[in-house]
């Protein structure tokens, strides 16, 4: 029982004071609580003290469950950001500037001014994500044929040509490295949201022949200069002539394989002279101008490059792929 508690002995000694003279009492109340007080006060300061040292014990022995190698561990870019900062530094040497287009855009930008009309049947090759509610784009209705509710998510970055040609006169030299999005069906190679490297050049004496060198300098600054480009016929509705751009398959090196399906090439991306149709579109008179574009696949082009199987393997937050680049 402590001496200061409600039963306490210095509690209860008050008591017994009747038991003492008027005489008495006159020295000893005062001297009593002087005494009391002093005693409390040397009670809760060694009180505070022992305290103020647990408190201290126990910050030094302060748990610490992080360990060491996390602690330490440092992030890195990720490898699609890695192809596409190398890509935008060879095409920035050859003076391409980087342009911005929206994710969500109008289907006037993004098949329209491209020579797809609606209900064309060329629109089967975007599986394409429309938008019902226009609330949240920031689109300007002053848009050519814009229709309220035909907003969507951009499914190529080639949204941009149209964009760049009624900003810039030409000489044109731009690249967009950006987001897209498709209704896939998803598997080891196809992901709903990718990204997307598009050229646009524009300029008086552009042929096939510039697209021929452009691809085959590009895949030799990516793979190595044992590298070589061809291009195969393909159709799209905003080039003519349109092609397919392959590369010599780097695991065969052009003697067929597996990965190549015994073709000893690879199809790396989809480009083409620019359709005049999508020229005059932009404001530009085909007959003095003509222009190159392409769309390249840096997901496809890095799966490629360092050996990766699966594309889903990109987003998926993995650490274990992640650390692997
Ligand atoms: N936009 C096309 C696609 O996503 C790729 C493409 C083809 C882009 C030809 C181009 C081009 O600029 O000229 O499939």
């Amino acid at each position: 029982m402590s001496a200061f508690g409600k039963n306490g002995e210095v509690t209860l000694l008050p008591k017994e004071f009747s038991k003492l003279s008027k005489e008495q009492l006159k020295t000893i109340g005062p001297l009593f609580n002087k005494t009391k007080i002093e005693l409390e006060q040397a009670i809760n300061n060694k009180r505070e003290a022992i305290r103020a040292k647990s408190y201290k014990k126990l910050d030094l022995e302060k748990l610490d469950l992080e360990p060491a190698e996390i602690k330490n561990r440092q992030g890195h870019l990720h490898p699609i950001t890695q192809f596409e900062n190398q890509t935008a530094e060879i095409f920035k040497g050859l003076g391409f500037q980087q342009f911005d287009a929206p994710h969500i855009d109008s289907d006037y930008y993004n098949f329209e001014s491209l020579n797809i009309p609606k209900d064309h049947p060329a629109r089967d090759l975007w599986d394409t994500l429309y938008i019902e509610d226009r609330a949240s784009a920031h689109i300007d209705a002053k848009e050519k044929n814009y229709h309220p509710g035909e907003l969507l998510l951009r499914t190529h970055t080639s949204n941009s040509q149209v964009r760049i040609m009624e900003k810039y006169k030409p000489p044109i030299r731009m690249m967009i490295i950006d987001r897209c999005f498709r209704y896939e069906n998803l598997d080891a190679r196809h992901e709903h949201t990718f990204d997307q490297f598009e050229l646009v050049y524009i300029d008086k004496t552009l042929s096939m022949a510039n697209l021929q060198y452009l691809s085959e300098y590009f895949l030799k600054a990516i793979f190595g200069k044992d590298m070589k480009a061809r291009l195969r016929p393909k159709y799209y509705p905003f080039t003519e002539p349109s092609a397919g751009i392959d590369g010599l398959c780097i695991f065969c090196k052009g003697k067929g394989c597996k990965v190549c399906g015994g073709m000893g090439w690879l199809e790396l991306a989809g480009a083409g002279m620019i359709h005049p149709q999508v020229l005059k579109n932009g404001g530009i008179d085909p007959n003095i101008y003509s222009g190159i574009a392409w769309g390249v696949g840096p997901g496809r082009m890095s799966m490629i490059k360092f050996g990766i199987e699966d594309v889903r393997l990109f987003n998926s937050g993995d650490l274990k792929f992640l650390e692997r680049f």
